[in-house]
């Protein structure tokens, strides 16, 4: 079998993943869910988990990914505990513990604070959200749990809805889905629209888009409707905040008109936007959804730490992998 082409790569921007690396992630991550038995990729790798701000799911589906491949975690959910109260630069933390460990995932409220630490770690880095601007690890469960609810990527109408500025989810799944043949509505109220640089580069890559006020002027075309919290971190102004916070809320009620094959996502956590009633519909995909992150990162810690990794039994009994490598051998 070939080598693993994702061996040692830096995780920063979605951005950095061409289709075909896109579809091997989805892929590996599946032969994980399907696999009969444990598979122990990662015994003796250690990974870092430096969450800066709070997480529930991302935090907690690296490190249970990480045991199950029967590999260690050392890190920290509040920095508060560490040298960086006393004033130690990113940077320096960043090279130290690099020579503690195999990987490191890095939460951050600062843009571009996982490439910065790229830069000076001697061991991949995976941003696992830096401030608004992106999400790439989300996206990739995201792209993997549309596949597993609608049976394909392509072909499919997604309404975007929530806080579209300030959610580096929808940004990272935004400029993913561009790779693939999506017709995107996005749904906000005028503040809190898609930044224009992530509109620019949909309509560079001829993706069909259009801006909503509300759920109701797109559902009943939808396959997948994608909700998001208002991110009330990100506000300068409590005012702000209030006055748009139940901008683009959902109830049972409000589904009426929905196709019969229409699933909800949501990253989570969710506040005012889904009202639990959803939860007992058939609709609702949001807690499969964050399931996913488990295999998903699961997936993408041992193609990044196991440059073998295609020689396990897993890989070996499906096809498809011997093709996604060919192909994207072929598109070099
Ligand atoms: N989806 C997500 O990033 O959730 P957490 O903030 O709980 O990690």
């Amino acid at each position: 079998m070939k080598n693993n082409p994702l061996f040692n790569k830096n995780i920063i921007s979605i951005k950095d993943l061409s289709k075909d690396e896109l579809e091997l992630i989805l892929h590996t991550a599946e032969c994980i869910k399907n696999a009969k038995s444990p598979v122990d990729f990662l015994k003796g790798k250690v990974l870092s988990s430096l969450f800066f701000e709070p997480s529930t799911r991302t935090r907690l589906s690296f490190e249970t990914a990480m045991y199950r491949l029967f590999g260690n975690v050392i890190g920290f959910a509040d920095s508060k505990n560490t040298s960086f109260s006393k004033g130690e630069s990113l940077s320096d933390s960043i090279k130290v513990i690099s020579s503690y460990s195999d990987v490191i995932v890095l939460r951050h409220p600062s843009e571009g604070s996982a490439k910065l630490a790229s830069e000076v770690a001697h061991v991949p880095v995976i941003n696992a959200g830096d401030g608004a601007n992106e999400h790439p690890t989300q996206t990739l469960l995201d792209l993997f749990t549309i596949k597993e609810c609608q049976g394909k990527i392509d072909d499919l109408k997604i309404a975007f809805v929530g806080d579209l500025k300030n959610g580096r989810t929808v940004h990272s799944l935004a400029k993913a889905a561009a790779h693939y043949n999506i017709r995107m509505y996005f749904v906000a109220p005028e503040s809190l629209m898609l930044p224009d640089s992530i509109c620019h580069m949909l309509k560079k890559n001829g993706v069909k888009y259009s801006f909503h006020k509300s759920v109701d002027e797109v559902l009943p075309k939808l396959d997948i409707l994608y909700m998001t919290r208002v991110q009330k971190e990100r506000f300068d102004n409590e005012k702000d905040y209030e006055n748009t916070k139940k901008a683009c809320c959902i109830n049972k009620a409000s589904l009426k008109e929905a196709k019969d094959n229409l699933k909800i996502m949501h990253p989570l956590p969710r506040v005012y936007e889904i009202d639990p009633d959803v939860d007992e519909t058939k609709h609702a995909y949001y807690f499969e959804q964050s399931a996913n992150g488990v295999f998903v990162r699961k997936a993408l810690l041992a193609l990044l730490l196991k440059k073998d990794l295609f020689e396990e039994e897993i890989f070996q009994e499906t096809l498809n992998t011997k093709e996604l490598l060919t192909t994207m051998e072929n598109h070099l």
